[in-house]
Formats: structure tokens, sequence, C-alpha cells
């Protein structure tokens, strides 16, 4: 299964949704759209559901042009942020709706909501309403709806952000799984760069309607093409070339940056060597996992991260230092 997006453009108005956009995606990708607010990932979503015409451009799957086809037609599978479930049906006839309405035989509805209310662990909840249901459980049966009638391609519209953080880890994995087991093509919008990192094979950031950048997880977060998109995927320290030279000049080695470039070096990146010389510690925040650290150096200010507890205290003096390969240089736009 391939989709083939090109040059998609969709204006309302005088606001640009999405400004032309392009891109391929092959089964059994799972593909994150990553993006602040605004910046048109429900569009181009529903655009690729069909629930949204493009102004221009052109939608394939495997070379079969879908770009004027009702979304009904598609045969996706969607599930969008939250209360999408049919409120007057219970989960067993939400889960066979797309079933039933294409005409399948009730005999094979019953069977085959069976296998999925078992696949999403909610079997003793069939007849239950959706407002009996915690937001986790609703979102696994939209899920379990979505995935029913085995669709061509699955669509998520940020399925897990309404749910608090431990269901949506949990929920997370789950879909992982599922996407793996059914090596189904899926495209999920989100605009938690932790989630796209964890689960995407491609991670797609988009800036105001357009591409910012396309590639693997590590492609995003280790080399990032822009500004934008080294600020969007986590935090960084970034460091300005004159502050590099004057500073840091460790960091330039192999590399001879353009004017304007910026160093961009994660957190996790900056060693701090106790009892060393060149750097204060202001603060110290302890987050369970790793600790943050908050130093000043005579280039400014620098977050660093360690693993676990910090032996380091407000107000002491550390040496600096920079892991090898730990920095990627980005334009300034
Ligand atoms: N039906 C519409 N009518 C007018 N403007 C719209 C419509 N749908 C979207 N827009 C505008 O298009 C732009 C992109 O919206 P979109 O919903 O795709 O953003 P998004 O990336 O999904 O944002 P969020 O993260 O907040 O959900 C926004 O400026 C929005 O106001
Ligand atoms: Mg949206």
């Amino acid at each position: 299964m391939q989709l083939e997006i090109s040059n998609l453009r969709k204006a309302y108005g005088a606001t640009v949704a999405l400004d032309g956009v392009s891109f391929t995606a092959t089964a059994p990708q799972f593909v994150c759209m990553l993006g602040p607010s605004g910046c048109g990932k429900t569009t181009l979503l529903r655009m690729i559901a069909g629930l949204v015409a493009p102004d221009s451009g052109r939608l394939l799957l495997n070379s079969e042009d879908l770009t004027r086809v009702p979304a009904r037609r598609r045969g996706f599978g969607i599930v969008f942020q939250s209360y999408s479930l049919f409120p007057n049906m219970t989960v067993a006839e939400n889960i066979g709706y797309g079933l039933r309405i294409r005409g399948d035989e009730a005999q094979r509805v019953r069977i085959r909501v069976l296998e999925l209310l078992d696949v999403i662990r909610l079997s003793e909840l069939a007849d239950r309403y959706p407002w009996q249901l915690s937001g986790g459980q609703q979102q696994r049966v939209a899920l379990a709806r979505a995935i029913a009638a085995e669709p061509r391609l699955l669509l998520l519209d940020e399925p897990l952000s309404a749910l608090d953080a431990k269901v949506r880890t949990d929920l997370r994995t789950e879909i992982r799984n599922l996407q793996q087991q059914l090596g189904l093509l899926t495209i999920m919008v989100t605009h938690d760069q932790e989630e796209a990192l964890t689960l995407a094979d491609r991670v797609v950031c988009m800036r105001q309607g357009s591409i910012a950048q396309a590639g693997s997880p590590e492609d995003l977060y280790r080399r990032p093409a822009n500004r934008f998109v080294a600020d969007f995927m986590g935090l960084s320290n970034m460091i300005p070339l004159e502050t590099v030279q004057k500073f840091a000049a460790q960091l330039l080695e192999g590399h001879v940056p353009s004017d304007g470039a910026t160093a961009c070096v994660r957190p996790e990146d900056i060693v701090l060597v106790s009892g060393g010389a060149g750097a204060t510690v202001k603060s110290v925040q302890f987050l369970g996992n790793i600790s943050r650290v908050q130093v000043a150096w005579p280039g400014g200010e620098l977050v660093a991260e360690q693993p676990g507890m910090a032996a380091l205290a407000a107000g002491a003096n550390v040496g600096l230092a920079f892991k090898p390969g730990g920095c990627a240089w980005v334009s300034a736009s």
C-alpha cells in the first residue's frame, strides 16, 4: 500500500491551511504528522480521509487517483480526538457499524466484533454505552471500529490527547503493536513530539501549511533541517556561531558552519564535571528518571540533563564538556 500526496493546497478565505504539501508513505509505515497548533495537520488528515476537498494537488493510493473519491469509498479507518463514538449505540454496535452499513451478514458481523473486543480487551463491556466508559476505553472502541472493516489506511487525529499521561502511554503502545500486527499504513496527527518520536517510523514536521522536514525520528532529533524543527523536537540549547567560536571551539571540530548558523546541542549531550571550573550551577530539577540542570557559563546559560539524581547543587562550580557528535548545525530560519 503506497500513499502518494502531491502539492496539496487548501485556503479558507485568506487563511492558507495547506501550502503545497507533498510526501509518500508506504505500508507498514507509521507516520506521525507533528507541528504547532494551526499548522494544517487536521486539514491534511481530513483531506487524506476525503472529508476536505483540496483546492489543487493530487492524492494517489497505489497509483489510483483518489483526489475526487468521496470518503465512504476510500476504505480508510479514522479515529478522531474524542467523543466520536455513536452515543446511542453500545460498544459492540459501534464496532460493528461499518460492517453493517456495507451489508455484511449479521453472523459475520457478530464474529468480527467478538474478535475485535478481544483485541482491545473489552469483551466484558460489549453491552455498555459510550458514556459508561472511561476516555481510554472509548478510544480503544473507536480504534476497533476504525479497523473493523480492514481499512487500506488508518488515520488518527490526536487520538490520545484527551487522555491522562499513564493511559496515554499504555494506549500508545497498544496502537503501535496493533499497527505492526496488521502491517497497516497509519498516519497519526499529534502535537506531542515525544509521542511522535516513540511511535513513528517517519515524522512529518509541519509549519504554517508546509512540511518543515520529513524523516526518521532520529533524523529530526539529531539532524534537524532548521531552527524551527530543532526547537520543536524537544529541549535544545541553541548556541550562536560567535559564541561557539569564543567559548566552545570543540563544537567546530569537523564542521564548517555557514554564517549565521546556530549550534543545536541537546541537554543530554552536555557533560557537567563536578569539581571542575568554567560554569556555575543555577538550579537543579529532579524529574524522576533524569535531573535537569541549568548552568551559567561565559556563553550564557545552558540546560543539561543527567540520568537519575544529579549530585549537584545550586551554586556549585562545574566543568563543562560537550559529548562528541552531539551537536547539529542549523540555519537561522
Ligand atoms: N473549516 C475551516 N474554516 C476556516 N478556517 C479553517 C477551517 N479549518 C481550518 N481552518 C484554518 O486552517 C488552519 C489550519 O487548521 P488545522 O485545523 O488544520 O490545524 P492543526 O494543525 O490541526 O491545529 P491543532 O493542533 O490546533 O489541531 C488554521 O489557521 C485554521 O484556523
Ligand atoms: Mg488539529
